[in-house]
């Protein structure tokens, strides 16, 4: 019997636990700031310096935060299942901090930054890359400014055509931490079902796409993803 491939797609809600703030939970960050204010190409045009800040403070805080053990026990299973594919909605590196270090990002990075002439990408997470100055590409004969690593609003998703593929193509779906609300993330679940998948979810609470799920567990990630995965592999 050829081995179950599973895909896993992690979204806030895996790094809550961690103290990460999710957008959308009551204290989430779309409850602080206008989408259309930090997280669009618009924004960055209108006010560079005020998107900067909102990323640096993210950025500065991923020095200060460690995975939880949802993140390990998805490390885990990574490593007892070698069909196994991991798609993040997040920009934090706490999956590759508790080990898996082969995470799809299809909203980016926050370690990484963008040369908006070259597009090359650097990682800049030293305390000097930290401060509220804006920082300069090394690509360029001309050192040209950097932005986030991040998929704006109105921007393509990352990796797209790999997902899609490995969605299309797997056994069991797993989405821990979402709450359905972005696309194409939210559809991936329609996807897997298209494809035969078993679909499985676990969530604080019931989100908008709940009712796609062939299984719902609620609760907090870090407390019940540790059990739920002994049985999936
Ligand atoms: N354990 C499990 N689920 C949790 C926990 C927890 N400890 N805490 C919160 N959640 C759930 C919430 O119930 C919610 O359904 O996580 C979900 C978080 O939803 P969102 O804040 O909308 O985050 P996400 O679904 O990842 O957003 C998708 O939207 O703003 C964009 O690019 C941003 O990647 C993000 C995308």
């Amino acid at each position: 019997m050829s081995e179950k491939r599973i895909v896993v797609l992690t979204g806030a809600g895996i790094s809550a636990e961690s103290g990460i703030r999710t957008f959308r939970d009551g204290d989430g960050l779309w409850e602080e700031h206008r989408i259309e204010d930090v997280a669009t190409p618009q924004a960055w045009q209108a006010d560079p310096m005020f998107v900067w800040r909102f990323y640096q403070s993210r950025r500065r805080q991923m020095k200060e935060v460690e995975p939880n053990p949802a993140h390990h026990a998805l490390a885990d299973l990574a490593d007892r299942h070698a069909n196994f594919t991991l798609i993040t909605q997040n920009v934090d590196d706490l999956h590759e901090r508790a080990g898996n270090m082969s995470t799809i990002h299809m909203h980016g990075s926050l370690k990484t930054l963008r040369c908006e002439v070259s597009g090359q990408r650097e990682e800049r997470m030293e305390e000097h890359d930290l401060r509220d100055e804006f920082l300069t590409c090394t690509c360029c004969a001309v050192a040209q400014r950097l932005r986030p690593d991040i998929v704006w609003f109105g921007e393509m998703p990352m990796h797209i055509e790999d997902i899609y593929e490995a969605v299309e193509g797997c056994d069991t779906f797993l989405v821990v931490g979402s709450s359905g609300h972005v696309y194409p993330a939210a559809n991936l679940v329609n996807v897997a079902n298209a494809a035969g998948a078993k679909t499985v979810l676990v969530n604080l609470e019931a989100p908008s796409n709940a009712d796609a799920f062939t299984e719902i567990h609620l609760g907090k990630a870090g407390e019940i993803l540790p059990g739920i995965l002994e049985q999936l592999s």
